[in-house]
């Protein structure tokens, strides 16, 4: 089989970009190990950046989101009983956020690409890119037992953290940095009304927790814990008794209690990978670069690589100019290497870290104060929160 772009993972980033080079006339191949119900089944954070929304609306999935999403024009932030709100939409010149579940986004492209007869490829086992160094670049990969070939002008590697695609990069051209952060988020999703219109991130002595929500109807809350720990050893009143002790008693007092119809655990970490392309190799999303949680950058970051490399790839193809495939790293890592930076000072500002040096601590207290005191300071909060310009 042939064809011109060879897309790895069929995530938001892969179908995104998919999505989008075929409304450039673009022929590409997605290839995802997963069944749809397994990758539709993962849940995921839900806060979408300005910068988000209007990609999925060029790609044409952004109706359901335009009707189901809730604007939110601001969230808290507290710490043990008091409470800052940061007006999102004040501090920024009118930007909001939508919140609309990456779920949710994943299944609109789906049904996005099932319209437009699109090539999804399910169950692809044993995916392996060869000659990206080369001008005539392909993968193989075994489907239903039967091993099969894909030519291609390009790879890209959309298949998150622990697929192939950045393996296939050489180790000593590899340029990554790494942070592993000593605890993880155990959350718990019910059909609960939130406890409030906003979300809200607690600072407390007891650890970080966060009330955000699906809908009106649906709530999602994470507590921090230990990174070792089992979710299935949290009875669901366990999670509410810890939760409500996170949180100042006005917010305590409002919060709804219910059955969780989902708990697990997400470990903490910041990774980039500066090789973000190889030869005729490019990598997009968790592939190149993971962020923590707090902040919920991790599916925007994604979803700006993909603005950059289908610019790209659409130049190339209209008028031969590689010009944007060679500053594809570059331009996407000035932004990556930004947004890494929000994410670790929001996971910094909040978290109880075990064994923090007295300093360090009081270190904490004083950046919330600078927060909680400076209304610039909450404006470079907010403007990070609704996503940097892609420029
Ligand atoms: N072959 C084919 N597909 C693979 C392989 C493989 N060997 N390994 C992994 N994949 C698929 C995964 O099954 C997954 O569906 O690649 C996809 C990668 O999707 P994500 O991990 O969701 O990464 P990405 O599309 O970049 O989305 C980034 O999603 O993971 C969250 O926190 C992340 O919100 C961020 C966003
Ligand atoms: C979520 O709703 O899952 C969520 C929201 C905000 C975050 C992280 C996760 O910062």
């Amino acid at each position: 089989m042939k064809t011109q772009v060879a897309i790895i993972g069929g995530g938001p980033s892969g179908l995104l970009l998919s999505q989008l080079l075929h409304l450039s006339g673009i022929e590409n191949v997605v290839l995802e190990k997963q069944t749809r119900d397994y990758v539709l089944s993962r849940v995921r954070a839900g806060v979408l950046e300005q910068g988000t929304q209007s990609l999925l609306r060029e790609a044409d999935v952004g109706a359901r989101m335009d009707r189901e999403g809730l604007v939110h024009s601001g969230f808290a932030i507290t710490t043990g009983d008091d409470l800052l709100r940061i007006d999102i939409e004040g501090l920024t010149d009118g930007k909001t956020v939508m919140i609309y579940g990456q779920t949710e986004v994943t299944t609109d492209l789906y049904n996005a690409r099932d319209n437009m007869g699109g090539h999804v490829l399910h169950e692809t086992e044993e995916v392996a890119l060869h000659d990206l160094e080369t001008k005539a670049p392909y993968v193989t990969y075994k489907i239903g037992g039967e091993e099969k070939t894909l030519e291609c002008d390009f790879v890209i590697g959309c298949d998150g953290f622990h697929g192939p695609s950045r393996q296939a990069i050489p180790k000593p051209v590899r340029a990554e940095y790494e942070r592993v952060y000593p605890f993880g988020w155990l959350g718990v999703l019910s059909d609960t009304t939130p406890t409030d219109d906003e979300l809200i991130y607690a600072n407390h002595d007891r650890g970080f927790a966060l009330c955000s929500m699906r809908s009106p109807t649906r709530s999602r809350y994470y507590i921090q814990c230990d990174a070792a720990t089992d979710a299935a050893n949290w009875s669901d009143a366990e999670f509410w008794d810890e939760l409500a002790m996170r949180l100042p008693p006005q917010i305590t007092a409002n919060l709804q209690t219910g059955k969780s119809i989902e708990k697990s655990v997400a470990p903490l970490r910041s990774y980039v990978c500066e090789t973000m392309r190889h030869g005729r190799l490019f990598l997009a999303g968790d592939a190149a670069h993971i962020v923590p949680p707090t902040g919920a950058k991790g599916l925007n970051l994604a979803v700006s690589d993909i603005w950059f490399l289908h610019r790209a790839l659409d130049s190339y193809y209209k008028t031969g100019n590689e010009t944007g495939l060679s500053n594809y790293a570059e331009k996407a890592l000035r932004r990556v290497w930004k947004t890494e930076r929000f994410a670790w000072w929001m996971t910094s500002l909040l978290h109880r870290f075990p064994n923090f040096p007295a300093f360090e601590k009081r270190m904490q207290n004083a950046e919330l104060g600078a927060l909680f005191d400076s209304k610039a300071a909450q404006t470079v909060l907010a403007e990070n929160y609704v996503g940097l310009p892609y420029e």
